[in-house]
């Protein structure tokens, strides 16, 4: 072994995972190939002990420091199959990674000398105001993460005062997470592939209350989640008890139950800008596009009457070796001119991501692994936690800046050199 170059060759890239800042909080991969075996050599690096120490396993809610140490304590507990499914990018992950490189290419341009204590995180969406600009975005089977699922999303978003998105693949009934969330969730959506199924979906949203919903388009075509396949169980005779009808979306959906949802959980790759205009033309509710992201389909939304765009790469889960969000967001900010809201999620972590992405024209900003990082460690508590620590977050770096209104948060408080437009 020790003179074999590949393995060598190996043991170097794996350093190099390791030591990589971004990959650490990339979704967990770098770690979670670490711990899996699969690398050795990592668990003996300064690098890995490095990570360690800023991902600690907690206790108690209150003892998180980061979203980070969710992650850490909610990988001691989540089902090692489900960790790897929520981990996983696509191919090499290079999208993953992107989202949260984005980030750390963006600096900030702090003013100094205004009230720092006066600041006021609060947001309108669509009439309803929030707390704060974060939100929770729409991820399935959240029951896989810990018992209290969606319900516990429902009811942490309503105590943190915040916006949830909900996926069509939810694990509870729709007209309980709402009553839980206290208010109308908005509502994702992936499309069934015949219209009359799509239609009875949408009346189920109308009839708990929805008025806004996102039809998510990134990911008609399937992927291939290797990250996912490597470092799954290799043993998944212990899954069949609940996923009797294979791993992609096997589970109950009660959204969908009795609706003819046959082609899997994703939209159908035929779907185009005609399918977009019969929802806009049936629905009268607000409706917008998650998974937006260039200029060309930004003017097409406005062109369909969109009332919003989510600039989305679905966690790095889609389209492979794209851009991260943060960069693509100007462009679509630029091309929608202020006519409808942009929202954006991918790789926020931290209370500066939520500020630079806000900087960069995005009205709202979405979390989906951190929410599921502090429901997998401490169910429907760690994901208040995870909010409380965002908010937190960002309400010292406005005061930092010298913003007082998110309002106030433009494109001069941050600088882009790294980026070419
Ligand atoms: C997702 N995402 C997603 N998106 C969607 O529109 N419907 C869905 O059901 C899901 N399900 C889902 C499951 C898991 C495990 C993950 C990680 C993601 C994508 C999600 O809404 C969001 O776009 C990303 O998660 C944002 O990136 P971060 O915050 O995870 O980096």
């Amino acid at each position: 072994m020790k003179n074999n170059p590949s393995a060598a060759a190996r043991r170097d890239f794996l350093k190099f995972l390791a030591a990589s800042p971004y990959v650490a909080a990339g979704g967990g991969v770098a770690a979670f190939l670490a711990d899996s075996g699969f690398a050795q050599d990592i668990k003996q690096s300064s690098f890995a002990s490095i990570m360690r120490d800023r991902m600690s396993v907690v206790e108690k809610p209150a003892d998180a420091l980061t979203v980070f140490d969710m992650e850490a304590t909610a990988r001691t507990k989540v089902q090692p199959g489900h960790w790897a499914y929520m981990a996983s990018g696509t191919d090499d992950d290079a999208t993953l990674f992107a989202n949260r490189d984005a980030y750390r290419q963006v600096q900030l341009r702090p003013r100094r000398l205004r009230d720092a204590t006066k600041v006021d995180m609060q947001v309108d969406l669509f009439g309803t105001t929030y707390a704060s600009p974060v939100f929770t975005c729409p991820t399935g089977g959240q029951g896989s993460f810990h018992a209290d699922g969606e319900l516990g999303v429902a009811r942490a978003t309503r105590a943190r005062n915040t916006m949830q998105m909900l996926s069509t693949s939810s694990g509870m009934a729709l007209d309980d997470v709402v009553k839980a969330h206290g208010r109308p969730v908005w509502q994702q959506l992936y499309a069934p592939r015949n219209w009359e199924a799509c239609v009875e979906l949408l009346k189920r949203f109308q009839n708990a209350g929805i008025s806004v919903i996102a039809l998510t388009v990134d990911n008609t075509t399937g992927r291939f989640s290797e990250t996912f396949f490597r470092t799954r169980p290799k043993d998944l005779k212990q899954c069949e008890g609940c996923h009797k009808n294979g791993f992609e979306g096997g589970r109950h959906r009660p959204l969908t139950d009795g609706i003819d949802m046959r082609g899997g959980p994703r939209t159908d790759p035929a779907m185009d800008w005609k399918f977009v205009e019969r929802v806009r033309d049936y629905w009268k509710g607000k409706f917008m596009i998650k998974g937006i992201d260039t200029h060309e389909d930004a003017k097409l939304c406005l062109d369909h009457g969109l009332d919003g765009i989510l600039v989305s790469n679905h966690g790095g889960r889609s389209t492979e070796t794209g851009r991260g969000t943060l960069e693509a967001l100007p462009e679509v900010v630029a091309a929608v001119n202020g006519r409808i809201p942009v929202f954006v999620d991918g790789g926020v972590r931290r209370g500066t991501d939520v500020f630079k992405a806000l900087a960069l024209g995005a009205t709202a900003v979405g979390i989906g692994r951190p929410t599921l990082w502090g429901l997998g460690a401490f169910g429907e508590a760690g994901v208040n936690r995870v909010l409380e620590i965002m908010q937190a977050e960002l309400k010292l770096v406005m005061g930092n800046c010298g913003t007082q209104k998110v309002a106030d948060i433009n494109r001069n408080y941050v600088a882009t050199p790294h980026w070419k437009s």
